[in-house]
């Protein structure tokens, strides 16, 4: 199979093959056995290596964000198995998990079948985030450094969105876990009302090894409901040779398809359309999430012993385009994982063993 590289934007697709041929091939690799009996885990592809593979066959990567208390592994599992290519975590608080063995034993939960993975480190300095980094070095594909959230106490603490201001203490956090691990480092950016200084924070990173930028369409004063500038996305895109991924109300494969061919990005990244409907990304294009999405989730919730009162949130949001609103009242109240369970079973006769 021809590959592409990312220094070969132009170079043609390969359009013989459909694209759903070298995903099969790449990413479901099954976990095997050696011939002396060690357990072989399934694949784990480079990240840049898939966004050639995609940008080869004419595709791009579909890709879960991350999501404070939701991005966590029962859902990248259930996102993953309906064609979500690659997984975010939450954010982490870099210092904190460095520090603590508690935190990383909390926050970082995650499995054989649980790649590409990239962690999401929230920091304010490059001695935390190369530290953090160091703990999960053999257990990620990628880190990334949160550059967005907009919340005032995020703010205050130097991470997130202050970091769209200090686009050298970007550069060092960057340059600094190149120079000193082996594991792809990368941005989640915002959009600056002034886009120049937005091309000006992602090319340093990009100059010092970013290897990828993620864009979220939206400046740290919008709202979620507003409709993201996929215009500002492919300025800030195009000033880059990395591979970029664009986001913002990407909520199905077709709105994927398009924000992906106004921007040029190589992936799509969706945060609220996978939180409702984590099979979106699926090529049976979904419209709602499949009852056997929700089981799966429920069934991994359980067995991997996700927080009751979070899980049934999650499965709130799943059902939304399913349940009446005065199901979703009563589901709503519930707070554990038996009352989900027996709610399944009492209005859908659905058992989870
Ligand atoms: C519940 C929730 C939690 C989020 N947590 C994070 C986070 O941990 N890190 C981050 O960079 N963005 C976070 N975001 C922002 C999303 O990753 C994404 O950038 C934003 O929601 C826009 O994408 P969307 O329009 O697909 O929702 C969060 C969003 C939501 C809705």
């Amino acid at each position: 199979m021809q590959s592409k590289t990312s220094n070969d934007p132009d170079a043609p697709a390969d359009r013989d093959t459909p694209p759903q041929s070298w995903r099969k091939s790449v990413l479901f690799a099954p976990a095997g056995e050696s011939a002396n009996g060690f357990h072989i885990p399934p694949s784990r592809p480079s990240i840049l290596h898939l966004f050639d593979l995609a940008r080869s066959h004419n595709d791009f990567l579909r890709v879960a964000a991350p999501m404070v208390r939701y991005s966590k592994l029962p859902f990248r599992a259930t996102a993953r198995e309906y064609g979500t290519d690659v997984c975010f975590t939450p954010m982490i608080m870099s210092g904190v998990f460095k520090e603590r063995r508690i935190a990383r034993d909390v926050e970082l939960e995650t499995n054989d079948e649980d790649h590409p993975l990239v962690v999401q480190f929230a920091a304010n300095n490059a001695e935390d985030l190369v530290g953090a980094t160091e703990y999960v070095a053999r257990h990620v594909e990628g880190v990334d450094i949160n550059c967005g959230c907009p919340q005032r106490w995020a703010i205050e603490e130097g991470i997130g969105c202050a970091l769209m201001e200090s686009p050298e203490l970007v550069r060092d956090m960057v340059k600094q876990v190149k120079a000193r691990t082996d594991v792809p480092i990368s941005i989640k950016i915002r959009l600056h009302t002034d886009l120049r200084r937005t091309v000006d924070l992602a090319q340093r990173a990009e100059h010092v090894g970013a290897a990828w930028v993620g864009i979220h369409g939206r400046t740290r004063r919008q709202r979620s409901t507003e409709e993201p500038n996929m215009d500002g996305v492919a300025v800030v895109a195009s000033s880059l040779s990395v591979p970029t991924i664009v986001n913002g109300s990407v909520t199905s494969l077709s709105t994927a398809r398009s924000a992906v061919s106004k921007t040029g990005c190589w992936g799509a990244m969706s945060a609220r359309g996978l939180l409702a409907n984590p099979a979106m990304f699926d090529d049976a294009e979904y419209a709602t999430t499949p009852i056997e999405a929700v089981q799966g989730f429920v069934k991994r919730a359980v067995e991997w012993g996700m927080q009751g009162r979070i899980a049934a949130q999650q499965v709130a949001w799943m059902m939304e385009g399913v349940m009446t609103r005065q199901e979703r009242r009563t589901f709503n109240a519930l707070t554990s994982l038996p009352a989900i369970l027996d709610y399944f079973e009492e209005h859908y006769g659905i058992i989870i063993a």
